[in-house]
């Protein structure tokens, strides 16, 4: 944007070369024991925030479904809609690695798609990586993308895209069979080739094992302190989404709260006449002023 006298920029221009985390951060992350961070992110702004703050990942979630968009789950999502928020985020990032999150049937109905689709995210979309839900019934799609070398992060436990199956957001893993499932999940994903698998709402316990059992990095989400790394939904980590919170969220800050207040004084000074100060209007000479009075 150009800048002018009235139209200051605060934030430096892009700079790609800066620091950037690559796929090779997060091998070396696990190897050297330091914790990854990752959020999710739906637009620009957010992304300049998030990438100033350093986080090392961004992730376009399908949970934009519900807290961009206001639906009930993430079934409703379509490739468009995120293609369209991946270009968003992709467009306020100088450090951070950029994935995005294929939404329910863009990879289900064949492999063709699924690489068309995968293809999408990087060629449209600007992301550097896709994330798939699911474990044997999704490995020959992450097969064909790898090989289109296109990088893939796995997610296991609860998957929400299934939420009809499973009978609602439920934790995942609870008996020996279901937990041993999940481990065997994981290692199949593993040697298909993923750089990272999202175990999301599962005990810490078994984000434990499964964490000690890979060579690639666990990113938790409800799923305790022992693995790899940690995503949050921003608006969660923010306080902004108030229509439902797990019990593995926590909110950093009363985002919404604060944003409601704000927007309350907003009304009041308009009201009463408060805003627009002068320091917040463009003076006209006095003298001109005269003139055309
Ligand atoms: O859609 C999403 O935001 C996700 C994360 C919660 C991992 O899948």
């Amino acid at each position: 944007m150009p800048c002018s006298k009235y139209w200051k920029r605060i934030r430096k221009e892009p700079n790609m070369a800066e620091n950037q985390f690559t796929i090779q951060s997060f091998k070396n992350k696990k190897e050297k024991g330091e914790r990854i961070t990752m959020l999710t992110a739906y637009d620009y702004t957010t992304a300049t925030l998030l990438d100033d703050a350093g986080v090392d990942s961004l992730l376009v979630g399908d949970s934009l479904g519900m807290v961009m968009l206001g639906y009930e789950n993430t079934l409703k999502v379509t490739m468009d809609d995120m293609i369209h928020h991946t270009k968003a985020v992709a467009r306020g990032i100088r450090h951070a690695f950029l994935i995005g999150d294929m939404p329910f049937l863009s990879y289900h109905i064949s492999v063709e798609e699924a690489v068309r689709n995968a293809g999408r995210f990087v060629q449209e979309g600007g992301a550097q990586a896709v994330k798939l839900e699911g474990g044997p019934p999704v490995v020959d799609k992450i097969r064909a993308i790898i090989k289109a070398q296109i990088p893939v992060l796995g997610h296991l436990g609860l998957t929400p895209q299934s939420v009809n199956a499973m009978g609602g957001f439920k934790l995942q893993g609870k008996d020996i069979e279901a937990a041993r499932q999940i481990i065997d999940d994981a290692l199949l994903l593993q040697d298909a080739g993923v750089f990272g698998i999202v175990l999301e709402c599962v005990p810490d316990g078994l984000a434990g094992i499964i964490t000690e059992k890979l060579d690639i990095p666990t990113i938790g989400i409800g799923a305790g302190a022992q693995c790899d790394g940690q995503v949050l939904v921003i608006q969660d980590l923010l306080g902004m989404y108030r229509q439902m919170r797990p019990k593995f969220v926590k909110t950093f800050t009363p985002g919404g709260d604060t944003a409601v207040a704000a927007v309350q004084q907003y009304i009041e000074e308009v009201r009463s006449g408060k805003f627009p100060a002068k320091a917040h209007s463009f003076l006209m000479d006095e003298a001109l002023l005269a003139k055309l009075r």
